[in-house]
């Protein structure tokens, strides 16, 4: 089963996502936690040339192939032999993430960015994704109050310092996303508190992984 998480800056995700696996594990799920771009030793390189500030110059689709650069290796390396072992793969951002940062706020063609992912990527889909929405004026205060405050590194924040109406169209088109694919997309709302978000993420886990057992869990 592969899972992935997206959201706005400052959505709480890679947080939840590690919460996620932890309820996961409990309920007797092998499952792994992997993240885009840079999970891999590679990745990781590709991740710090990606995310620094002073790649602002960096072409949006040198960019872009960046970003599939790491997801080829990615898929080849971590995600295929995982599945292949029949583990429950959780994963914090994935193609929907290229849809929405290089295709709707950076206007690359959403078709061109399609028939990349079917050529490049043999069309590996998530079978469920939970979206983490809320405002990005709230996202990004919240993401600059951790740079700011040492908790996260300023050098990875090429994306915060984006003007606020680059991270509307990111939201509107997470959001135009999960209204085309309804059966894949479930949308959590990132503006409720931690413990809210938690239970709303581990419902939503239980409901698609054990549909047969009654909707009742230990909370994490
Ligand atoms: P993170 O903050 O979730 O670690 O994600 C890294 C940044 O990379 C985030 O600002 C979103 C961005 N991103 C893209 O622009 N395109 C992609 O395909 C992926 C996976 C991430």
């Amino acid at each position: 089963m592969f899972i992935t998480f997206e959201g706005t800056e400052g959505s709480g995700k890679s947080s939840r996502i590690a919460d996620a696996a932890a309820f996961l594990k409990k309920q007797g799920k092998d499952c792994i936690l992997t993240r885009e771009p840079g999970s891999t030793r590679i990745g990781a390189k590709i991740r710090a040339i990606l995310l620094d500030p002073a790649s602002r110059e960096l072409d949006p689709m040198a960019e872009l192939l960046l970003y599939m650069a790491d997801r080829a290796h990615h898929i080849a390396t971590v995600i295929r032999p995982a599945l292949a072992e029949g583990k429950t793969v959780l994963c914090d951002r994935y193609s929907d993430a290229t849809l929405a940062y290089q295709g709707y706020a950076r206007g690359l063609d959403l078709a061109m960015l399609k028939n990349l992912h079917r050529l490049l990527m043999d069309d590996l889909k998530p079978d469920l994704t939970l979206l983490l929405d809320l405002p990005p004026e709230t996202g990004l205060k919240r993401a600059w109050k951790q740079i700011n405050s040492g908790q996260r590194t300023d050098a990875e924040s090429r994306f915060e310092a984006e003007k606020i109406a680059f991270h509307e169209k990111v939201r509107a088109g997470y959001l135009e996303i999960a209204r085309q694919e309804p059966e894949r997309f479930r949308i959590i709302d990132a503006s409720l508190s931690p413990e809210e978000v938690i239970e709303k993420i581990n419902h939503t886990l239980s409901a698609f992984l054990f549909p047969l057992h009654k909707q009742e869990f230990s909370p994490s």
